[in-house]
């Protein structure tokens, strides 16, 4: 692929002294994407990715305000960013008004990710103040590469994590692997890709690594971190926006519920509705991706669909394995 082919997201940016030393100390590893992965604390990156962590992890200052959605890649970012600020913004945007902005806007666009708002080395980073309180962010970063303010034990931010079955995050990836390679690069993929999860090398993997810290935090500090289940989602959206409202102090009132408000947003935010808008069919995010390649199939279990019975067992047992007793189990 051409350097000028790549989405923006991929392409080289300028790296600090800091960075490129960092990068030329830590473990390697090819595969997923065109360009190297890195290992940094415990987690594998791309370069150019790294850059940007580091910045967010040195500038950012959390308030207790702050609501961050953390999720694996593929795991239902795009849903929870929808469905938080359809929460949040309730009052200010009639989640069935014809000018909602998930009408007109990518829900990727709505929430801006920690990490990517970071164009450093410049030193101004993100300008998040603007944003309203609460401040709503995303971030596929694991827990301990949070920023330190984040971690800070007097800080009370809010921290909503949600978790997919590890057969369909990996299947997810995949296909989302296969649109970023040539035709010659996608020979082999599945197999190649498949292995290389498993080992845990995988964009902000350890897959299973990324989601037990944060069941941990969510079972020691439940008022700061939520764990929630994309398979919850699917079965009983309401009630998660319940507990999603609940936890990050909005709860729905009784005339709302009256209303059937509830309803509203998970039907706004839903896949069929998300995935049809003419934004999501034709857009483009800013940093290059189709608005499309968010959404495909949005189903439980499609797995079955991809993997054979052993390549499944594999990643039971790798759950069996890494989750142990944590309690965390899909
Ligand atoms: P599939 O590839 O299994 O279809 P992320 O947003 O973290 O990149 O995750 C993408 C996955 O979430 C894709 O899964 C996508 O189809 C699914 N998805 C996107 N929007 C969704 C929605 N509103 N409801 C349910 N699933 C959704």
């Amino acid at each position: 692929m051409e350097k000028s082919d790549l989405p923006k997201y991929l392409q080289e940016i300028e790296v600090s002294e800091e960075c490129r030393e960092l990068i030329s100390s830590l473990p390697t590893e090819k595969g997923w994407h065109p360009g190297n992965l890195y290992q940094y604390q415990g987690f594998w990156h791309l370069s150019q990715h790294l850059q940007k962590i580091l910045t967010c992890q040195n500038q950012f200052e959390a308030r207790d305000s702050d609501i961050i959605l953390v999720t694996s890649p593929k795991c239902g970012t795009t849903w929870l960013k929808a469905m938080a600020f359809a929460l949040v913004n309730r009052t200010k945007f009639n989640p069935k008004s014809t000018q909602h902005p998930l009408l007109s806007n990518n829900p990727q666009e709505l929430v801006p990710c920690l990490e990517f708002a970071f164009e450093s080395p410049k030193p101004n980073g993100v300008d998040s103040s603007p944003l309203p309180t609460p401040r709503l962010f995303s971030t596929h970063l694991p827990l301990v590469s949070m920023p330190e303010s984040v971690k800070k034990s007097d800080c009370s931010c809010k921290i909503v994590y949600l978790c997919r079955n590890p057969k369909d995050t990996f299947v997810s990836l995949f296909h989302w692997e296969i649109k970023l390679r040539t035709e010659e690069m996608r020979s082999n993929l599945l197999e190649e890709t498949f292995q290389n999860f498993c080992r845990g090398v995988s964009l902000y993997g350890p897959f299973w690594d990324h989601a037990l810290g944060y069941w941990k935090q969510s079972l020691e500090n439940p008022e700061r971190v939520l764990f929630l289940r994309y398979e919850e989602m699917k079965e009983e959206p309401g009630n998660q926006l319940r507990k999603l409202a609940d936890f990050i102090g909005c709860p729905f009132s009784k005339e709302e519920e009256s209303f059937n408000v509830v309803h509203q947003i998970s039907k706004l935010c839903s896949f069929d509705h998300l995935s049809n808008l003419e934004v999501n069919r034709t857009g483009k995010l800013s940093y290059g991706y189709n608005n499309s390649a968010f959404f495909r199939r949005g189903e439980v279990g499609d797995w079955k669909n991809h993997l054979t019975p052993q390549m499944a067992q594999k990643l039971d047992q790798i759950s069996k394995e890494k989750w142990g007793d944590s309690g965390l189990t899909f």
